[in-house]
């Protein structure tokens, strides 16, 4: 097991870019790149967010489309940052959608942003990847390395991304860093993805007292809540290289099912009424996800592991969305 200080011993303050850094995953990851003293940028195809809440911090933001390679090169070559995040690209239930687009700013995105790197000596990528890259059929819980054959485009361009980032690693030399990211709850509003049956628990139920999931109540898959989901890319990033047996990781946390989660959720927000009626294209995606993942790997390479479980999250989270609600609504 690797110890806290194993990891870059020297914490060297790092320039960092963040890619779709106005995202659910992003905004968080900005405060805790921010809070651990980097000189961030932030990037997105749209305008920075209003409510980041950073207090007086800099954050420089530039407005880039990943799927603008020019533009990607000129951002790099001029800003010539040391650790990208590429975070940027159109999530599972969105995907669908719109197979084309998912594509074009899933796949095209992590070429250029691996291209751009490769050209620009970007010292890591770091991927965030997701356990769509599964398909049905696979041991319980999933290993890292099993047949991938996932069912929507948004888990064929992630498989994409993961093999084309071990091509760059194997190829070029890139530092580059991917984790499995199970569906992430978080205290802002989720952006289009599959699990967002979860987070929507707490947050509708909080600002209206209902929710009606688009799932059945015993969908039961990986779970994380983000605080642990941005420590996991932080850490992996610190984790020295000779360390890493791989290049892309499966992380855990907790599996409930999604009444699990509602019982969690009815038992912080008195009187929350939350009923399921399960929608079949959306369900259909659930039901391929596997129900747990095997984590094994990060735990020995990098000393990977969740500190928060469902009731833990739950604590931690009613409060956080309250005060956001009381923001939003005043
Ligand atoms: N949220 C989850 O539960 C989850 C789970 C597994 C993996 N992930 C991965 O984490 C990453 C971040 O996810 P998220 O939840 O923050 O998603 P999100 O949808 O909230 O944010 C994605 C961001 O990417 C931006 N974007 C879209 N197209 C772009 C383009 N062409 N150029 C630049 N930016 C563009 C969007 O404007 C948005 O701000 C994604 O790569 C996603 O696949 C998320």
């Amino acid at each position: 097991m690797m110890l806290a200080a194993e990891r870059r011993a020297d914490r060297e303050i790092m320039k960092i870019l963040v890619t779709g850094s106005g995202g659910q995953v992003g905004q968080d990851l900005i405060r805790g790149l921010l809070e651990r003293g980097h000189e961030v940028h932030g990037s997105d195809v749209a305008s920075r967010p209003s409510a980041l809440g950073l207090g007086d911090r800099e954050l420089p933001w530039h407005l880039l489309d990943v799927t603008d390679l020019a533009a990607l090169r000129r951002l790099i070559a001029r800003e010539r940052p040391d650790i990208i995040y590429h975070l940027a690209a159109i999530l599972s239930a969105r995907g669908e959608e719109n197979p084309g687009l998912t594509y074009r700013v899933n796949q095209g995105g992590v070429y250029n942003v691996l291209e751009a790197s490769r050209e620009h000596r970007v010292s890591q990528v770091l991927f965030a990847s997701t356990i769509a890259v599964f398909g049905p059929g696979l041991p319980d819980p999933v290993p890292d390395d099993v047949h991938l054959q996932p069912t929507t485009m948004y888990g064929v361009t992630k498989v994409g991304g993961e093999l084309l980032g071990e091509y760059y690693n194997k190829r070029y030399g890139l530092d580059f860093r991917a984790v499995r990211f199970p569906g992430l709850i978080s205290a802002t509003l989720p952006g289009g993805g599959t699990s967002d049956y979860a987070p929507l628990m707490y947050v509708e139920s909080m600002r209206t007292g209902a929710y009606e999931a688009f799932c059945r109540a015993d969908t039961r898959i990986p779970m994380m809540y983000m605080p642990d989901g941005i420590r996991a890319l932080i850490e992996l990033s610190e984790a020295p290289r000779d360390r890493l047996q791989r290049t892309t990781y499966n992380i855990a946390a907790f599996s409930p099912t999604a009444e699990e989660i509602a019982d969690s959720v009815a038992r912080a927000v008195p009187g929350a009424r939350i009923t399921f009626k399960s929608d079949p294209t959306r369900q259909a995606i659930l039901d391929s996800w596997p129900n747990a993942l095997d984590d094994a790997h990060a735990r020995v390479d990098w000393g990977w592991a969740p500190e928060f479980d469902l009731e833990r999250m739950t604590e931690d989270l009613v409060p956080k969305l309250r005060a956001l609600l009381r923001v939003n609504a005043s």
